[in-house]
């Protein structure tokens, strides 16, 4: 058996109808760039998430551009952020003129330790970028309360985590603005670049629409960028937003299935929810002292497994100019060698799970887990089993 790290056909194949009509009219109405497929998502996407404003435009990065832009950001302002994320987070706060501070992350969740965002703060620092990294929201209480009291701003980079909720309320409504990736891998994919700013600010959001539209159509009111959502990507995401729940609630029960056939396998750590976070499961990371050889024994095996990511921010060459070390971020600099990413997507078979738990209970000398057991499949398996059933007869 081989196990991809996502399939995105397999989805396609659930909602195949829906999307290819969807298609077929954007290019019966030749609405390839911005148009009303735009305006509709912008609008159910602000709904979905109880925001006043979506601003779309042509990806995540450009997406937290436009919000630091927005933001008034000036040459030396410090922006602090996570030093275990997807270097959209930093490179864009470079892009807009300011500089990176790193913190440490969370020993049990990934995500900002609030304790080392008061000790970075200095008279430069104007906001702060949390990232929901992998699904699990980032400790938005601590992070507010600390922004409250310095006058910070704060910019959710929700590019992993639609939908995930912190104390019952979901992310991307905590911050000033906050910010979408919906690359075809995320919990809500296009298929292509897209992405958004959300914000329940009026005035901001009508600069960042703007400033992303070349400063304004017709009247050019300052010079802006080119970053557009086009209308193709748009109706796509019109077709699988209803589904979004469904998908979250499935790729929750993968991972609860993860959880149950690891659980004192090796060395291995499960990801840990914080307490009344919804983690949205946009990635599954185990962490292990064996990761190579385990990452090793699982390619053998068929089975797909993505590093996320292979090193901590302020390690890669792009940051050398910080002269960081390992002490400075021992979390994320620890975590960096322990971290390896299992299949997860909400159309995985329950004999995908199976096998990919086995061979990890296989590696570490455990006896296999009965992944023939029926009882997970009995309970609905990662998909209801009416879309299981559809998405094999096609
Ligand atoms: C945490 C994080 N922020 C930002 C982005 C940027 O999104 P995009 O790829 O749409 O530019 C990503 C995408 O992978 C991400 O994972």
């Amino acid at each position: 058996m081989t196990v991809p790290f996502v399939d995105l056909h397999a989805q396609y194949l659930t909602i195949k109808q829906e999307i290819d009509r969807a298609i077929a009219e954007v290019i019966a109405e030749s609405a390839y760039i911005r148009g009303p497929h735009v305006d509709a998502f912008e609008e159910a996407w602000a709904r979905a998430l109880g925001v006043k404003r979506c601003v779309s435009c042509a990806n995540g990065t450009d997406a937290i551009y436009i919000a630091l832009r927005g933001l008034g950001l000036r040459p030396g302002d410090e922006v602090i952020t996570s030093a275990h994320s997807w270097i959209s987070t930093s490179e864009t706060i470079t892009q807009a003129g300011g500089r990176v501070l790193f913190c440490d992350t969370d020993e049990e969740t990934f995500t900002i330790d609030p304790a080392d965002i008061e000790r970075k703060i200095t008279s430069a620092t104007v906001g702060i970028i949390p990232v929901h990294l992998y699904g699990q929201p980032a400790d938005m209480g601590a992070i507010m309360a600390i922004a409250n009291k310095h006058n910070l701003w704060v910019i959710e980079d929700c590019a992993q985590a639609h939908l995930a909720k912190y104390k019952g309320q979901v992310v991307g409504t905590f911050g000033n603005v906050a910010t979408f990736s919906f690359y075809p891998g995320k919990n809500l994919g296009a298929y292509g670049d897209a992405g958004c700013a959300v914000t329940n600010d009026d005035r901001l959001a009508d600069w960042m629409a703007t400033f992303a539209r070349h400063g304004g159509k017709g009247e050019h009111v300052m010079e802006g960028i080119n970053s557009r959502m086009d209308g193709l990507q748009a109706a796509i995401l019109n077709v699988k937003l209803p589904h979004l729940l469904a998908w979250t609630e499935a790729r929750r029960r993968v991972a609860a299935r993860y959880d149950e056939l690891l659980s004192g396998v090796g060395d291995v750590i499960t990801p840990k929810v914080a307490p009344d976070c919804d983690h949205v499961y946009h990635l599954y990371v185990i962490r292990t002292g064996k990761r190579d050889e385990l990452w090793q024994h699982l390619t053998t095996a068929g089975i797909a497994t993505v590093l996320n990511y292979p090193k901590a921010l302020p390690f890669y060459p792009a940051y050398a100019y910080l002269g960081h070390g390992p002490t400075d971020f021992p979390v994320a600099f620890a975590n960096q060698s322990r971290i390896l990413s299992l299949p997860i997507y909400p159309e995985i078979t329950d004999e995908m799970i199976g096998f990919v738990a086995d061979q990890i209970r296989a590696f570490f000398g455990h006896r296999l887990s009965a992944s023939s057991d029926d009882t997970f499949a009995r309970r609905g398996g990662p998909l209801p089993s009416v879309l299981r059933r559809l998405s094999s007869a096609v």
